[in-house]
């Protein structure tokens, strides 16, 4: 019997914790045998049902165990808060393994209140780096992999990242592993792009823009809270409006400043955030991407789009290297004339960089192979 304590809490963590859950659920059935139970521990982080249960409820993924409430407010208190519950819930359900993703506040907090208890942690998508430490991004992303077990990187290049700093296959517990397993958001596009049907409010946007628009999104704290970088991001977007349509589905973060700062947005077609399928829907019909989003740049690429890169350094390099991603930062004329180029780009999408498929089903195969010997 193996126990598997799964923390999440943002959006992009849904995401990648379905392909997990769903790989989990299938090696269960498989080998009746080897009994592995997930428990499942949402943090709170995000809470809206736009930016929480739409995304359980569309992908299937297990109706969390704990719901910690812990949204909002400054980083230390969520991250302290978290830990503080985390450590209590570790301590009752005495799990063999953590699962951890990304590089949100639950994911440092999830892996600290375990190795503090002692139990592995398992990091899903290990090694990425901007070496930028201004972002908070980049801080958790640096000491959740310090503290994991298991790196699971997705590519080739988050494992050079961490042998770089140092990390070797196998250190101190000898159950040490860096693996690249591929990327689980790759899985997640391929097995959901079959089922995802459009909400009757995304096709009515839809028949407004006549199909033809760019699609954009904005939320990282780089952007979001430095207002000559948000007022050019804005500015750019309104230019291209004018032109064709672009659909910018608002995160909460970013519509508060917007409200607060009252900013203008006359052109943008803002709706709310959606669902993971609707957001199918837009990457498979949109003309290009407009985004600082982390998963968004490699959704483009899956989806055959290109993608402009709303900052100044990307973890993802290798879509850069192969010119599916060009990086713009808040530049208002770089905006545009990325903008103006990517329509006329011809990409070949043939080249696969974040694995096959199947980083869910390698990822819990590692896990097991260990644990359960
Ligand atoms: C977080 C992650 C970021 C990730 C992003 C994904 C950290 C440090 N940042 O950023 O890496 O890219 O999630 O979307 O963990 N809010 C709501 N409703 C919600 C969620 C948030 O209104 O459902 C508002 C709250 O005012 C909150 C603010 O958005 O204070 C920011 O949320 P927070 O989770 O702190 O950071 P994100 O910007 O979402
Ligand atoms: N996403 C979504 N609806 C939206 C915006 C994003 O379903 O309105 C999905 C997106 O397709 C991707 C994930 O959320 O799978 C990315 O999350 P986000 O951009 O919030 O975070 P990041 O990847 O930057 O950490």
């Amino acid at each position: 019997m193996m126990k598997i304590v799964t923390i999440i809490g943002a959006r992009p963590q849904f995401v990648k914790a379905a392909v997990v859950s769903r790989a989990l659920d299938f090696f269960a059935e498989r080998h009746r045998n080897k009994q592995i139970n997930e428990v499942i521990v949402h943090t709170g982080q995000h809470y809206d049902t736009n930016m929480s249960d739409i995304f359980f409820a569309e992908m299937q993924i297990p109706k969390p165990h704990y719901n910690l409430h812990m949204g909002g407010g400054y980083h230390g208190v969520m991250t302290g808060q978290m830990l503080a519950k985390i450590e209590e819930i570790l301590l009752e359900e005495k799990p063999d393994v953590v699962l951890v993703y990304g590089d949100t506040n639950s994911t440092i907090a999830g892996a600290l209140a375990a190795v503090k208890l002692h139990i592995p942690v398992a990091h899903v998508e290990s090694g990425l780096r901007s070496f930028n430490m201004r972002m908070p991004e980049e801080v958790n992303r640096i000491l959740t992999d310090r503290i994991s077990s298991w790196l699971f990187c997705p590519t080739k290049k988050a494992v050079n990242n961490l042998q770089g700093e140092g990390f070797m296959r196998k250190e101190m517990t000898g159950k040490y592993l860096i693996e690249n397993v591929g990327d689980v958001m790759y899985d997640a596009a391929l097995f959901y792009k079959d089922i995802a049907q459009p909400s009757e409010t995304l096709s009515n946007v839809l028949k407004e823009v006549n199909y033809k628009f760019y699609l954009a999104t904005i939320h990282r704290a780089e952007n979001t809270d430095d207002m000559v970088r948000l007022k050019n991001i804005i500015k750019a977007l309104e230019c291209i409006s004018r032109n064709i349509p672009v659909i910018l589905p608002l995160h909460p973060r970013t519509r508060n400043i917007i409200q607060q700062y009252n900013i203008q947005l006359d052109n943008i077609k803002v709706i709310d955030p959606v669902g993971y399928f609707d957001m199918i829907t837009l990457l498979e019909q949109c003309q290009g991407v407009l985004t600082d989003s982390g998963g968004v740049q490699k959704e483009a690429y899956f989806f055959c789009k290109p993608c402009i890169t709303l900052r100044d350094e990307t973890e993802w390099v290798e879509l850069v290297e192969h010119g599916y991603n060009v990086l713009v930062g808040a530049d208002y004329d770089k905006i545009l004339q990325a903008q103006k180029e990517s329509s006329a780009k011809q990409l070949d999408f043939s080249i696969k960089l974040y694995g096959d498929g199947t980083a869910g089903d390698k990822i819990i195969q590692k896990i097991v192979e260990v644990v359960l010997k």
